[in-house]
């Protein structure tokens, strides 16, 4: 497998209005959707559309929406070998509110993913072991995820975190069985007590992440871009080009996704280009509403972000 991802599904339940509620308060929304996310789905199912042969190690309920899930897992290729669906929890939901101006707030009930356990992780050793990228999460629980990110590194797959949602205490050894750890700004001001705003403060906040253990730490700052910190990297800027959002649920996801795809299928294209390519990726997802839904496929995108790299 290119990526194989141990993390998260939800089932999203999509409201659209004019602006975010306030405490108490009932408005009417203008569309609803339902459509299919969770941050560990949505990266895998990303790379999945850009053509990598993916895996996803989950846990979903005996449920409606459990069964759907499996079968969207089918319909876009990614391989469910290790989906169970338990009968002690329902499947994971989240509530949207995606506002005019692309904004959005989101409530998860995890349910069935909290039961993702170490012994799944054990059951999927050989697939994990195998596979050229693993990507995890903070949707289900963080054993799980932190077992999975050791297992694959001890096997020498490369390994990307993204510790999200925002968690604090989060276990030291996390930041060691990480090859990238990528954050938002509140997921990064949660690890480190930065308050992250503008490049600056990413700078320093992705410096704390590096001194706990990660080589490579990239923080995402929405329609700004990217900052990318390694030992090559001082803190770049990776911009992006300026766009009108529609809604912006799963950019990281789509982000993430597309980050694994380029490490898993173009090992040689520098990480600096891979880091734009996403970037560009991410925000054409943002111009469509929904989450993987609006990720786009290979043959949606320019040319030039599925171009193989020129080798010098
Ligand atoms: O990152 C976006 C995702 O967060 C949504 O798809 C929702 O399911 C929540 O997990
Ligand atoms: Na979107």
């Amino acid at each position: 497998m290119d990526v194989v991802v141990v993390g998260s599904s939800m089932t999203d339940l999509v409201s659209f209005t004019q602006r975010q509620p306030r405490p108490g308060e009932t408005i009417h929304g203008n569309k609803f959707l339902m459509g299919f996310g969770g941050k560990g789905a949505n990266q895998c199912v990303m790379a999945a559309k850009l053509g990598a042969k993916t895996a996803m190690v989950a846990k979903l309920g005996k449920d409606f929406y459990g069964d759907n899930t499996l079968e969207n897992f089918q319909n876009v290729g990614v391989n469910k070998d290790h989906v169970s669906q338990t009968d002690e929890a329902s499947s994971g939901v989240a509530s949207i509110i995606v506002s005019e101006d692309g904004q959005n707030s989101i409530v998860i009930v995890a349910g069935a993913n909290l039961l993702l356990s170490e012994g799944d992780v054990a059951k999927a050793t050989e697939l994990i072991g195998n596979a050229k990228v693993v990507l995890c999460q903070l949707e289900v629980p963080q054993a799980t995820s932190l077992a999975a990110l050791k297992l694959a590194k001890s096997s020498g797959v490369f390994t990307i975190f993204n510790p999200a949602p925002a968690a604090e205490n989060l276990d030291a050894d996390f930041y060691t069985s990480c090859d990238i750890l990528c954050a938002n700004e509140s997921e990064a001001e949660m690890l480190t007590g930065v308050t992250v705003s503008d490049v600056d403060s990413a700078q320093r906040a992705a410096e704390m992440l590096r001194s706990k253990g990660c080589e490579t730490v990239i923080i995402t700052l929405g329609e700004r871009g990217s900052v990318l910190t390694s030992a090559q990297h001082d803190g770049v800027l990776v911009p992006v080009s300026s766009i009108k959002a529609v809604d912006t649920t799963g950019a990281g996801d789509s982000f993430i996704g597309a980050l694994a795809y380029y490490r898993a299928l173009m090992p040689t294209l520098p990480l600096l280009d891979a880091v734009t390519r996403a970037n560009t990726v991410a925000s054409i997802s943002c111009q469509a509403s929904g989450t993987q839904s609006s990720f786009p496929t290979a043959s949606q995108l320019p040319k030039d972000l599925m171009a193989a790299p020129v080798n010098h």
